[in-house]
């Protein structure tokens, strides 16, 4: 048997802003492997680093961003070794990217098959035009949209056509990974989850692997199979999704917090918990481990020594609490 290639591969990725109060580090020192025909899910709180870390890896930075250390590797290659020319070609065809506002993609005057068409003639050289609007009229019947809408300019319609159209573009040219970066976030409950179905189906059926980054926790949980949990930049967790319940104690702490700010139907209520505190700064980041100030079981030693994530029953787990080492300090608390 062949061994299979991840389709991506972070290793030890760091992306800082430049900022007149000094290095925002946005993303620090994260590791992962997506393998082709998986979802994987990104969670944190807002300001956690997932759009950086998004962008990042399309070579998207912008607003004096870079990446500071580390590799990023898209099908065995380097994303920031390559020429312009590569580059371009493995945007869309290797990868692509699914932003949370459709307004930000669409070109409100083109027309939905327009720019549909546009994508296929700037990537297919040869393809005549009545080849790539066969293919955008393709495009729609995959997203479940009626074709007549190809007329439509973007604005004639509702924010879930709208998406549903960008994630047909972002698979026009059969990317092997495609990032999705809050893409139901602007949308009410019901369409999104009807997206999320259409996202799961058209994985199935297309065999795509999907970096799906979410501040919810329930959906995340729901549609990837395993989960990065992002706090201050970091991975303070990478665990396989299945099983993953709010009584569960296993986890990081952030991930238990995370699990709990769901909104639960318990009875007829709806209750949610939220984490108390907020994100800290980029800039000036808590000493030890920068969740120590919002952590319920924070001991003197999390507030010294950043806890480097190590391997917790298959879990990857930046904590004290579950390193055999240093677990001795918490003996009174839980
Ligand atoms: N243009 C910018 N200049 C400086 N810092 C920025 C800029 N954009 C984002 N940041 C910093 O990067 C952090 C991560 O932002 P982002 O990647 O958008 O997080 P998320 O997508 O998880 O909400 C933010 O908390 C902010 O401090
Ligand atoms: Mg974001």
């Amino acid at each position: 048997m062949v061994s299979e290639q991840p389709v991506l591969v972070l290793r030890d990725v760091s992306i800082a802003y430049d900022s007149p109060a000094g290095p925002v580090q946005a993303v620090s020192h994260v590791n992962l492997e997506l393998m082709p025909n998986t979802i994987v899910g990104l969670i944190g709180e807002s300001g956690s680093g997932k759009s950086t870390l998004a962008t990042g890896i399309m070579r998207l930075l912008r607003g004096g961003a870079h990446l500071t250390h580390g590799e990023i590797l898209i099908k065995g290659q380097n994303v920031y070794d390559m020429d312009a020319k590569t580059l371009r070609k493995f945007r869309w065809e290797a990868m692509s990217m699914v932003f949370q506002s459709a307004m930000t993609v669409l070109n409100p005057v083109m027309t939905v098959e327009q720019q549909m068409v546009d994508v296929f003639l700037a990537h297919r050289p040869g393809m005549s035009k009545a080849e790539a609007l066969q293919k955008s009229y393709a495009l729609l019947d995959l997203v479940r949209i009626a074709r007549k809408h190809g007329k439509s300019y973007p604005h004639e319609l509702s924010g879930g056509m709208k998406q549903r159209i960008v994630i047909a573009i972002a698979l026009a040219l059969d990317p092997a990974l495609v990032i999705m970066d809050e893409p139901t976030t602007a949308l009410d409950v019901v369409v999104q989850r009807s997206i999320l179905e259409q996202i799961q189906d058209l994985q199935q059926e297309r065999h795509f692997a999907v970096l799906f980054i979410s501040h919810d926790f329930s959906l995340v949980a729901e549609l990837a199979s395993r989960v990065a949990i992002m706090y201050a930049g970091r991975f303070v967790e990478v665990t396989e999704s299945g099983g993953l319940t709010v009584s569960d104690q296993d986890h990081h702490p952030y991930t238990q917090g995370l699990m709990r700010a769901i909104p639960r139907l318990t009875h007829e209520d709806v209750v949610i918990e939220g984490i108390p505190g907020h994100p800290p700064d980029l800039v000036t980041l808590p000493t030890g481990c920068a969740y120590h100030p919002r952590c319920p079981y924070a001991v003197p030693l999390c507030t010294v020594e950043r806890p480097e994530p190590r391997d917790w029953q298959g879990r990857l787990i930046a904590c004290h609490r579950f390193d055999p080492q240093k677990a001795g300090e918490f003996s009174h608390v839980s």
